[in-house]
């Protein structure tokens, strides 16, 4: 699958088959999470794969008992390792770098999942103590999200996505987007509404120019009546 079509495609999955997932699709999303940039490349990331029906639970209810989560037959906790991204970066790296950092890996799993054709979904709401204890993870990293993965039961609609225009600005904020099809490289559109605009042009011409001709026409036809009238009124001149 192209880049672009698994960008589209991409859904948050929350119905799943309750059917165990061959490794080998586990073992790719994590291949495709470790290939993630990452801040001067420190890779400061841990993922924790579950799979124990139990431990899920205790995911689920971590994650403000989000019960539909129960049913995915694997979550992969995602963990920053802070103590590096401050040791290179300071509070920087503990603020912003550890979790971009992570969510570039998320990112990666996301995309990697729907192109394997199977069910995903981002969690980032959950009490972090509690899930720190259902996967009992060290005192040091802190959990960014958890990714639910799985055969997708029910494949979601798309859901309402803003426009580039709402969201893009040009060379400075607030400066909008004036034409929007040379940004995306649509010259077919841009050539239609040119050849559109020209035809109106035309149109217009053509308009103003038979009206011309009607009227002179219109002048000859008065003349030439005007002319035997006079004729019949007066009687051939000699
Ligand atoms: C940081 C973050 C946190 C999220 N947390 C949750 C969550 O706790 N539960 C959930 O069902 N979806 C969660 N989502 C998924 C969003 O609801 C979803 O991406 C959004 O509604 C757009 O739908 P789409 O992913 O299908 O395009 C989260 C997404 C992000 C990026």
């Amino acid at each position: 699958m192209e880049v672009q079509e698994a960008i589209r495609k991409r859904r948050s999955v929350r119905k799943y088959l309750d059917k165990p997932l061959p490794w080998e699709y586990i073992g790719r999303v994590l291949d495709a999470a470790r290939l993630a940039p990452s801040s001067g490349n420190i890779q400061n990331w841990k993922f924790i794969v579950v799979t124990d029906p139990s431990r899920r639970k205790k995911i689920a209810e971590a994650c403000l008992q989000q019960r539909w989560m129960e049913v995915a037959p694997v979550h992969i906790v995602v963990c920053a390792e802070p103590k590096k991204a401050i040791q290179f970066y300071g509070i920087r790296g503990d603020r912003l770098y550890s979790i971009q950092n992570c969510a570039a890996a998320i990112e990666n799993m996301l995309l990697t999942a729907t192109d394997m054709d199977i069910g995903a979904c981002w969690i980032g709401a959950f009490d972090e103590g509690m899930l720190k204890s259902a996967a009992s993870i060290q005192e040091e990293a802190r959990p960014q999200a958890v990714v639910t993965l799985g055969y997708y039961a029910e494949y979601p609609k798309e859901p309402v996505h803003y426009t580039i225009e709402n969201v893009a600005f040009m060379q400075r904020w607030g400066s909008r987007i004036a034409d929007i099809d040379a940004v995306m490289g649509n010259y077919g559109n841009k050539l239609q509404r040119h050849i559109a605009n020209a035809q109106e042009i035309a149109n217009v011409k053509k308009q103003k120019l038979s009206d011309q001709i009607k009227n002179k026409i219109k002048e000859q036809i008065d003349k030439r009546k005007q002319a035997r009238d006079e004729k019949e009124f007066f009687g051939p001149t000699k």
